[in-house]
């Protein structure tokens, strides 16, 4: 059957790095860098990045290119009846999890950057900032309208199809996106006060270190910021030719992805200290700390409106990846066309994102994992279990499974001398390092 595939490198590249950055650089890198004392973990979750999340990237494009398939596609053609192709399964299920509550919060960016727009968050709420927060998403309608209508976005980009949709979404969306962060992180920085920012973000304070959590929260950032372990990046790699090139393609991609984590830290940080709040509100700082400085900051609507942009943008071009992956199976496996599998699939995924929505208000009381509710155990299963397991078969795969000369030609590091650093991390480092995160999330170490 014949398979799409990407007009160019560089709009293979551009949407690897729009599926990298997204709510993950800038939502959540903010918070856990801010919870997890900063400079200190900026440090740590740089060297996740070089270490294991780059080398990982790596391999899991290179499985996909190989293969010219899905993820469940690609380990059934690559290890013909061997049972690897089982984690492809849980790759697809990762996908529904994670964006059945990605989608919930990038609905809330949606909202956010619409009001901004239309001036009704430019003046602080009667309630205050907070409570407003508080009453929007746990209200039973607005916040699902603002989930459907992100995920009819979504689902129509995928439909259109790789070049069509995928493609050139990515190459306006990651430009606008860079411009404007860059433009808000030069105006953060003109703020009084800010220094005390940017010392918070780039000067190391060490004695955070000795808090184990700190080396499991950098290298869990590192593997949900550049969208390992789903197959998002093995499906994305399927679609490129045998001609292109790898390791500088991927290298690109994480170094992209962690400038703009590093970026948004930026625009978030001297606006922060500026203002003298604490850095470390938790999940709650983009929404509810940052529209309290925007509030006093002058231009603050301005800002507001670019900075809700810049997070629907990301939210997007990584919610788009992530439908990629059950989609691209669909396509394949049932035959569907990619209209039918992009609806049907996009549907099921609003439908849980309705349920994460209702379990911040209606039912909170339904906590599936321990006391979390809906949408933090959907986070929970995916992020900590199912990526991690993603990611470790991977390693696997290339480290112990196929044999050494295949796996330097399919990532194309024969001639590179850099092979056997690559390949020692990828066999060795990489597995560890995951077990270890994996032990720790549930509760062993
Ligand atoms: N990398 C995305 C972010 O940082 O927001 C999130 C993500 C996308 C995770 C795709 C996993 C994935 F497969």
């Amino acid at each position: 059957m014949h398979r799409e595939k990407w007009a160019s490198k560089i709009g293979f590249m551009l949407a690897a790095m729009g599926s990298a950055v997204g709510l993950g650089n800038i939502w959540r890198f903010s918070y856990v860098a801010g919870e997890n004392g900063g400079g200190a973990f900026l440090i740590l979750y740089l060297a996740c990045i070089l270490i294991i999340g780059i080398p990982l990237l790596l391999t899991e494009v290179s499985i996909g290119r190989q293969a010219q398939s899905d993820v469940v596609g690609s380990y059934q053609k690559l290890a013909p009846k061997k049972p690897w192709y089982l984690v492809g399964y849980l790759g697809v299920a990762s996908a529904f999890l994670i964006l059945g509550f990605y989608s919930v919060i990038s609905g809330w960016s949606l909202y956010y950057f619409w009001n901004y727009l239309a001036g009704q968050l430019a003046v602080e709420p009667a309630s205050g900032y907070q409570a407003a927060f508080g009453s929007f998403i746990t209200n039973p309608f607005q916040p699902i309208f603002w989930h459907g209508l992100f995920m009819v976005m979504v689902i129509f980009i995928v439909l259109s199809g790789i070049k069509k949709g995928i493609e050139m979404a990515n190459k306006v969306f990651m430009p606008t996106l860079a411009i404007i962060l860059i433009l808000l992180a030069i105006y953060s920085v003109s703020l009084d006060g800010a220094v005390e920012g940017l010392k918070f973000l780039f000067q190391p304070d060490w004695s955070v270190l000795q808090d184990p959590s700190v080396y499991i929260a950098a290298l869990g950032q590192a593997f949900f910021s550049l969208s390992l372990g789903v197959g998002t990046m093995l499906t994305y790699g399927s679609y490129l030719s045998k001609q292109h090139r790898l390791p500088g393609a991927t290298v690109g991609i994480g170094i992209m992805d962690t400038l703009f984590a590093i970026i948004s830290g930026i625009v978030i940080f001297p606006a922060v200290f500026a203002f003298q709040i604490q850095p470390d509100a938790g999940p709650d700082l983009v929404f509810i700390t940052l529209p309290e400085i925007f509030n006093q900051m002058p231009f603050g609507s301005v800002v507001g409106i670019l900075f809700f942009l810049s997070l629907t943008l990301a939210a997007i071009s990584s919610s788009i990846s992530i439908l990629e992956v059950p989609v691209a199976y669909f396509i394949r496996a049932m035959k569907w066309s990619r209209k039918q599998a992009s609806i049907v699939t996009g549907l099921i995924m609003f439908g849980l994102g309705v349920l994460s929505s209702l379990g911040m208000g209606v039912l909170s009381g339904v906590t599936p994992i321990g006391d979390n509710n809906i949408m933090d155990s959907m986070d929970f299963i995916a992020s900590n279990i199912f990526l991690p397991i993603g990611g470790l078969t991977m390693a696997l795969f290339f480290g112990w499974y196929i044999n050494k000369k295949e796996v330097f030609a399919a990532t194309d590091l024969t001639n590179s001398r850099l092979r056997h650093v690559w390949y020692t991390l990828v066999r060795y480092l990489a597995p560890i390092g995951i077990i270890v995160i994996f032990l720790n999330a549930i509760g062993v170490l």
